[in-house]
C-alpha cells in the first residue's frame, strides 16, 4: 500500500530552529514506521521561498530574494540528515517544475469557473501572509499570532469563490469515520471557522513580484499560499524526474503534518482549491501544537518558541552534544503531539538521564552483559516467562494503532511501559543471585531470554524514534530483523556480541 505523508514547506526568511525541526521529526516517525510494515512510502518536506514573509526579509538583508531562499532552503536541506530525517524528496517552491504546474492547476481553476476580478479590502498580516477575517484580528488590529500591527490593504485582484465550496467542505468533515482533521479538538476548530460560513479569498496579488506570475494576467502574481499548498501535489509529478509521475501512485496524501498555526490553510482553502481544480483531496490533516519557551514567572504561560523572540533551543547545538536520536525522543515523548507544551534544556537533561540512559540504556546493557557473563553470549531458548510475553502480546498492535492516528506520544508511552515493566523485571528476577545456584540454570535461561526477546521487541519498535541507537542495539542483540512482524515473540538461538551504552552519561 503507498503511504505518502508531508511537512509544512518552511519559509526561508530565516534559518532552521526546533519548531521547524518537530513537525519534520514527527514525519520521520510516521514514515519510518510505515516502512516498517512494508509500505510503499513517499514522505515530502522542503521550502516555500515565495511571498512576503521571504521578500521583507530578502529587502532587510539588502539581498535578491533568490539569494536568501538559495542559502536558507541549503540550511533546511542540511538539518534533515542531522536530525537522521529520512526524506524521499526536498521541493523548492522556486523549482521551475513547481512554477509550471502550480500555473497549470490555477487555471483549470478559472477555466472551472471559480476566478473573478474584484477588489479586496481589509487587514493583512506579512508575517503570516494571511488576510485576516474579523473574527482573527487581535485587539487594536494586531497579528494574533506575531502580536504585530495588521496592515490594512485595499487592491484589485482575482479571487478564488471559496463560499462556493462551503457544502463540499461541510460533507467533508462530516463524513462519518473519516477524520478528515485530526486531532478532534484541532477538527471542532476547523469545523467551528466553517460553521461561521465561507468568504472567497484573494488568489493573487498586484504589488509584489516575488511570486508565481498568473499566466493570464502577468500584473499578477499568485497569492504564496496558493503556490505554497500546492507543493504536496506537484512534488509528485517531477521528484523522480521527467520519466516517472508518482501522482496515480501517491496522490491524495494520506496526512500533511501540520502546525495549529496554519489550520484554516490546510483544513479550508486546500481542500476546497483541489475540489475547484477537480483533484481529490488528502486524506488527513493531523495538526500538531506549539512548543512553548517555558514561563518566564510563575503562573505566567509559555510564549511560543520563535526566532523572533529569540526564546528558542537551536537544535544544531543539541544534535551536536547529544546526537539526534536524543532530540527525537524528547520531542516525541515530552509534549503531547497534537498539544501545546513546554520544553526546555533542563527538561530534555532530565528525561536522557532518567529514560534514556536509565530506563533504557541500561536495561539494554544489562541484558546483553548477562548473557555474556553466563551463557557466553549465546542464548538457545526453550520458553519464555509466560506473564511477560502476555505483556509483549499486543503491544505492536497497539503501536501500530496510535502511530495511525499519527498519535506519536501514546505509541511511545505503550513501548515506554512495556520498558519499565522488564527493569522491574530483572528486579524481581535477580538474575546474579540464580546465576550462583546451579539448580536455578533453567529459571536463569528462562529469565535472560525473556529480558532478551522483550528488549528486542521494543527496539524493533522504537526504530522510527531512535532510528541510530537501535539499529546499534538490535546488532549487539544479534537479531536484525526491523519489520514489524519482528515485533511479536519469536524465540530462536542468538549469539550477542558486546554494547558500548547507547546513551552515555554527561
Ligand atoms: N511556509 C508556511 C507553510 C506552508 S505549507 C504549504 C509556514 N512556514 S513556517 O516556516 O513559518 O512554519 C512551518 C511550520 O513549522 C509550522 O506550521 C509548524 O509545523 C512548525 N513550527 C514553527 N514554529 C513552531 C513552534 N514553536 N512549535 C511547533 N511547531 C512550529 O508557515
Amino acid at each position: 500500500m503507498p503511504y505518502y505523508v508531508t511537512t509544512p514547506i518552511y519559509y526561508v526568511n530565516a534559518a532552521p530552529h526546533l519548531g521547524h525541526a518537530y513537525t519534520s521529526i514527527a514525519a520521520d516517525i510516521l514514515a519510518r514506521h510505515q516502512r516498517q510494515r512494508g509500505e510503499d512510502v513517499f514522505f515530502l518536506t522542503g521550502t516555500d521561498e515565495h511571498g512576503e514573509p521571504v521578500a521583507i526579509a530578502a529587502e532587510e538583508q539588502g539581498v535578491p530574494p533568490l539569494e536568501l531562499a538559495d542559502r536558507n532552503s541549503q540550511r533546511f536541506r542540511d538539518l534533515m540528515p542531522l536530525l537522521n530525517v529520512s526524506n524521499d524528496y526536498f521541493i523548492r517552491t522556486t523549482d521551475p517544475e513547481h512554477i509550471r504546474r502550480v500555473q497549470e492547476v490555477l487555471v483549470k481553476v478559472r477555466e472551472n469557473g471559480y476566478v473573478y476580478e474584484g477588489t479586496y479590502e481589509g487587514w493583512y498580516c506579512p508575517r503570516c501572509a494571511d488576510f485576516k477575517t474579523e473574527a482573527e484580528i487581535g485587539p487594536n488590529n494586531t497579528c494574533p499570532i506575531h502580536e504585530i500591527p495588521l496592515i490594512r490593504e485595499r487592491e484589485d485582484n482575482y479571487f478564488f469563490e471559496l463560499s462556493a465550496f462551503q457544502s463540499q467542505l461541510e460533507q467533508l468533515f462530516d463524513e462519518p469515520g473519516r477524520d478528515f482533521v485530526m486531532p478532534r479538538h484541532r477538527f471542532n476548530e476547523a469545523r467551528a471557522f466553517l460553521a461561521g460560513g465561507l468568504q472567497d479569498v484573494s488568489l493573487t496579488r498586484p504589488k509584489l513580484r516575488w511570486g508565481v506570475e498568473v499566466p493570464w494576467d502577468r500584473s499578477q502574481v499568485f497569492y504564496v499560499w496558493f503556490d505554497a499548498l500546492l507543493n504536496y501535489y506537484t512534488a509528485l509529478g517531477f521528484a523522480r524526474g521527467k520519466q516517472q509521475d508518482l501522482t496515480k501512485e501517491f496522490w491524495p496524501a494520506d496526512v500533511h503534518l501540520i502546525g495549529k498555526d496554519i489550520l484554516k490553510f490546510h483544513t479550508i482553502y486546500w481542500p476546497a482549491m483541489l475540489m475547484a481544480a477537480g483533484i481529490e483531496v488528502p486524506r488527513h490533516v493531523f495538526v500538531h501544537g506549539f512548543l512553548l519557551a517555558p514561563p518566564e514567572r510563575e503562573g505566567e504561560e509559555g510564549k511560543k518558541m520563535s526566532k523572533s523572540r529569540g526564546n528558542v533551543i537551536d537544535p544544531f547545538a543539541v544534535i551536536e552534544d547529544y546526537g539526534a536520536d536524543a532530540l527525537r525522543f524528547y520531542l516525541a515523548r515530552e509534549v503531547q503531539f497534537g498539544q501545546d507544551g513546554p520544553v526546555s534544556l533542563e527538561g530534555f537533561n532530565t528525561r536522557y538521564e532518567t529514560e534514556l540512559a536509565n530506563d533504557y540504556g541500561n536495561l539494554a546493557s544489562r541484558t546483553v552483559a548477562m548473557i555474556n557473563r553466563y551463557r557466553d553470549g549465546h542464548l538457545d531458548p526453550t520458553d519464555h516467562d509466560a506473564e511477560i510475553a502476555a505483556e509483549l502480546d499486543g503491544l505492536a498492535d497497539a503501536v501500530c494503532a496510535h502511530l495511525d492516528r499519527c498519535d506519536i506520544t501514546p505509541a511511545l508511552e505503550e513501548i515506554w511501559k512495556r520498558i519499565r515493566r522488564l527493569n522491574r523485571y530483572v528486579e524481581e528476577q535477580q538474575p546474579w543471585q540464580l546465576a550462583k545456584d546451579p539448580d536455578q540454570a533453567a529459571q536463569l535461561d528462562r529469565v535472560l531470554a525473556t529480558l532478551h526477546e522483550g528488549v528486542r521487541i521494543v527496539t524493533v519498535l522504537m526504530q522510527p524514534y531512535l532510528p541510530a541507537s537501535t539499529e546499534k542495539l538490535l546488532g549487539a542483540l544479534g537479531r536484525t530483523e526491523r519489520d514489524i512482524a519482528a515485533a511479536r515473540c519469536s524465540p530462536a538461538p542468538v549469539d550477542v556480541t558486546t554494547l558500548e551504552p547507547l546513551f552515555p552519561k554527561r
